[in-house]
């Protein structure tokens, strides 16, 4: 593991300075290229619901924003996603959802297994939040591989500002730390610009990140959402967002980051900016046309209005623009 010692991490994460930003940019890219080539993964994303029974701060999708219409896939039609996408050649599928408890363990359990039966080959990664270690090791079992939960800030009192009370990092840890044991490639990560987020608050995050060392990392900007407590807050910066994912690129150089969606939404090139900062994957959208713009986390989400195929295109074009090259393999994690 690379290390950099806390005083030099601070003053890139602050850093304005252009040569400054190109020469860590260009040592991130030189880290992903070391490891994985020019290549770029694919992962299909189905979101296949809107219902929470969380209301963190932040979150579009949070329970008490009553201005969303909620929404919930039928698992014939996830399926239908998932064979739309296999069409498509993706060989990775990301169910992700809110805390919904409908979704309980035995659903998901029976979702995860007519997934694996249709697609033995196929990566399935979940995204459902916090659940029991029971659910976890059930789901495992049925045949899931790979389970996204971000921490969203590694500092205890940061995130209690971020999230209603008595939901707590400590939980969202122990998730994180039991998901590795079970077995899962594990995906951890946090959003830059956060209301009352420091550059001390991202150390930790890239502490963590070196005391978790997940096999995936998402970063992306914090962009508020209408009808939310921090609807008036302004959104993380481009820069800022793209400095870390270069960050976390070094310290972990074998880990599979996205260039996010909200990256693409904050600025029109944002998602090609993070690859060339260290990124590698990028994840277009499966879910149906009709639900996308319901599945509003935050505001001006891109790619609410396209088809499945127009993303798939679109991205192609993007990474080969540049000077990636697409990969539809299933992009295990091999370090
Ligand atoms: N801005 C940016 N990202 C957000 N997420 C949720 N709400 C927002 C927002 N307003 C991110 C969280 C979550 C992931 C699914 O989406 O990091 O883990
Ligand atoms: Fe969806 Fe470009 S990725 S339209």
């Amino acid at each position: 593991m690379v290390n950099i010692p806390d005083a030099e991490l601070l003053r890139l994460i602050r850093t304005e300075d252009p040569e400054e930003t190109e020469a860590l940019f260009a040592a991130a890219r030189a880290a992903r290229e070391a490891r994985y080539g020019r290549r770029v993964f694919f992962r299909g994303l189905i979101e296949f619901s809107n219902y929470c029974k969380n209301d963190c701060l932040y979150c579009g999708i949070r329970r008490s924003r009553s201005s969303i219409e909620r929404y919930r896939l039928s698992e014939e039609r996830i399926l239908a996603c998932c064979r739309l996408g296999d069409l498509l050649g993706y060989k990775t599928f990301v169910l992700q959802s809110g805390e919904d408890p409908w979704w309980d363990d035995a659903r998901v359990t029976a979702l995860v297994a007519a997934v694996r039966s249709a697609f033995p080959d196929h990566a399935i990664t979940l995204s459902l939040g916090e659940r029991s270690p029971r659910a976890f090791e059930r789901w495992f079992r049925a045949g899931a591989n790979r389970y996204l939960l971000r921490h969203e800030t590694a500092d205890a009192e940061h995130y209690a500002r971020l999230h209603p009370e008595g939901i707590t990092l400590a939980s969202r840890k122990k998730c994180l730390f039991m998901l590795k044991e079970i077995g899962y490639q594990v995906g951890a990560g946090f959003m830059v610009g956060t209301p009352f987020q420091t550059p001390e608050h991202l150390l930790e995050d890239l502490h963590f990140l070196q005391e978790l060392h997940p096999h995936m990392a998402g970063i992306g900007p914090f962009i508020p959402a209408e009808d939310t407590p921090f609807a008036a807050f302004p959104a993380g910066s481009l820069a800022q967002s793209l400095r870390m994912i270069a960050l976390v690129r070094l310290l972990l150089p074998d880990a599979l980051i996205p260039a996010t969606t909200a990256l693409g939404t904050i600025s029109p090139l944002g998602r090609e900016q993070g690859l060339r900062a260290g990124a590698n994957v990028v994840m277009p959208n499966l879910s149906p046309r009709a639900v996308r713009p319901l599945y509003a986390l935050y505001d001006h989400k891109i790619c609410t209005g396209d088809e499945a195929a127009e993303c798939r295109f679109c991205l192609e074009g993007r990474i080969r623009g540049a000077g990636f090259e697409p990969d539809l393999s299933r992009g295990d994690w091999t370090g």
